[in-house]
């Protein structure tokens, strides 16, 4: 038996994706436990390129079982939209089994996740719009309606009836806005909810036998350990606990039955959004990262902000998460550089500093203490072994596990399939 976490190192866009969709070959069961169509996971196989927001990135493996937990927020229309996309290009996705208890992202989440961030102003979190906060203020506050209720649509009707008329009276008191029309959504999400019923399930139990039987499960984190509500950059995290802990709780799974966690890094640093970077780069380094890499927003479009590896970061995530390897990726996007630096502390005025503060305007306050490392500008994308990487890149891989503190099991070099190394490890 294993349950292995793949879990986002970073701000987010590490390539967990494509990590899950090699890993899942020799896995029986994919479970996605937290966030929802914020998240964005580009998987490039023989099926194609695709773009995941709510699908586990196992579906291209046939063999195995996908499953959408109790902790995902599921917009049913995105999610039909992406079977749809799938079923174009010939990917079956019988496999997928949706929790009966994961929350139902609304139309009117989407609204007030926008209208919400109107009111913040200059101190906008920059979300993805997804309407993820506002759905899960509704899970907590016990406003939220769930998959299980789209399937009864007597029970679907007094639940959305009850809640909009509260909604309605926000978005016009608060934010002078329109209404919006219950029957409209009432139609869109029974409608949705038919199309879904087959699929829905008890996932808790699933999940439960499947351990119990000795499966091989994966467990693909979205978003990342410094978005995460309680220990990332806060407030400008996600709306969720994007750790192996998180992932627990977001598919009914006993702690103790987690046996690895590997964290997804960049090789550099990168954020979407608004927030603390300390090691970001706004210059000519910067950019050429961004085209490189192609860092923009799989869910948004947005570019990314670029930087260098941060190993303080880097370590508090690996602590919060028990990480036990690393799957290193984008190693090919530093190709090119004479040299590369790497963050491995902060000074802040005189002091020296090794910790992630709380406050989030003390850390962009941090400067990073830096090391440089000389580039190797050859050429990795061909490489399939640890040895065929230049020496200055295997060096670089060698001292960012020696500052996490950590094995590298997988360098990644290329976005397909196969360009990925296995060291073995973890
Ligand atoms: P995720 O959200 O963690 O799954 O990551 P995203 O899919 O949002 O962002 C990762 C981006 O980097 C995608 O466009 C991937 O195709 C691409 N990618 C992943 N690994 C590599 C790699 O090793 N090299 C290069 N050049 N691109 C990669
Ligand atoms: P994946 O799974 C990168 C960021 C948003 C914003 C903050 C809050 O693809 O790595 P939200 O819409 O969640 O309320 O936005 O979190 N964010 C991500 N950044 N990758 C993601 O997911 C993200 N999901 C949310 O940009 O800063
Ligand atoms: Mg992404």
């Amino acid at each position: 038996m294993s349950v292995v976490a793949v879990v986002g190192a970073q701000w987010g866009d590490e390539g967990k994706g494509r990590i899950v969709d090699l890993l899942a070959a020799e896995a029986d069961l994919v479970a996605r436990s937290q966030g929802g169509s914020n998240a964005g996971h580009t998987v490039v196989n023989a099926s194609g390129t695709f773009r995941l927001h709510l699908v586990p990135s196992g579906i291209f493996h046939p063999h195995v079982t996908n499953v959408i937990g109790n902790g995902v927020m599921v917009e049913p229309q995105q999610l039909l939209a992406e079977l749809d996309e799938l079923h174009a290009h010939h990917v079956s996705t019988d496999s997928l089994v949706v929790s009966d208890r994961a929350h139902v992202v609304m139309p009117y989440h989407k609204l007030l996740d926008r209208l919400e961030e109107g009111a913040r102003g200059a101190k906008q979190v920059g979300t993805t719009g997804r309407g993820i906060g506002p759905a899960v203020q509704d899970k907590v506050a016990r406003f939220g309606i769930r998959v299980v209720d789209l399937l009864d649509p007597a029970v679907f009707r007094e639940k959305l009836h009850a809640v909009l008329s509260l909604k309605n009276r926000v978005l016009t008191g608060v934010y002078g806005v329109e209404p919006l029309r219950e029957e409209d959504i009432a139609e869109e999400c029974l409608a949705a909810g038919a199309r879904l019923a087959p699929r829905v399930g008890d996932t808790v139990a699933l999940m439960q036998r499947a351990v119990a039987d000795g499966k091989r499960v994966l467990l693909e984190g979205a978003q990342a350990t410094l978005l995460d509500v309680d220990f990332g950059t806060y407030p400008f995290v996600t709306s969720s606990s994007p750790t192996v802990a998180g992932a627990c709780v977001g598919l009914g799974l006993p702690p103790q039955s987690v046996t690895g966690a590997i964290g997804v890094y960049k090789a550099y640093l990168t954020r979407v959004g608004s927030g603390p970077f300390p090691t970001e780069l706004n210059g000519t380094v910067g950019d050429r990262l961004r085209e490189r890499g192609q860092e923009y927003g799989t869910t948004t479009g947005r570019p990314r902000r670029c930087g260098w590896f941060d190993a303080t970061l880097a370590r508090y995530s690996a602590r919060l998460n028990g990480f036990t390897s690393i799957a290193l990726t984008k190693l090919d996007v530093l190709d090119a550089l004479p040299t590369v630096k790497v963050c491995t502390g902060y000074r802040r005025g005189q002091a020296r500093w090794d910790a992630v503060p709380a406050d989030a305007s003390i850390l962009a306050e941090c400067e990073p203490v830096w090391e440089e490392l000389p580039g190797w500008q050859t050429p990795t994308s061909d490489c399939r072994a640890f040895e065929d990487l230049p020496l200055n890149a295997q060096r670089y891989v060698d001292r960012i596990a020696a500052l996490v503190g950590l094995p590298v099991a997988l360098v990644s070099v290329g976005f397909a399939r196969e360009q990925i190394i296995q060291i073995g490890v973890g």
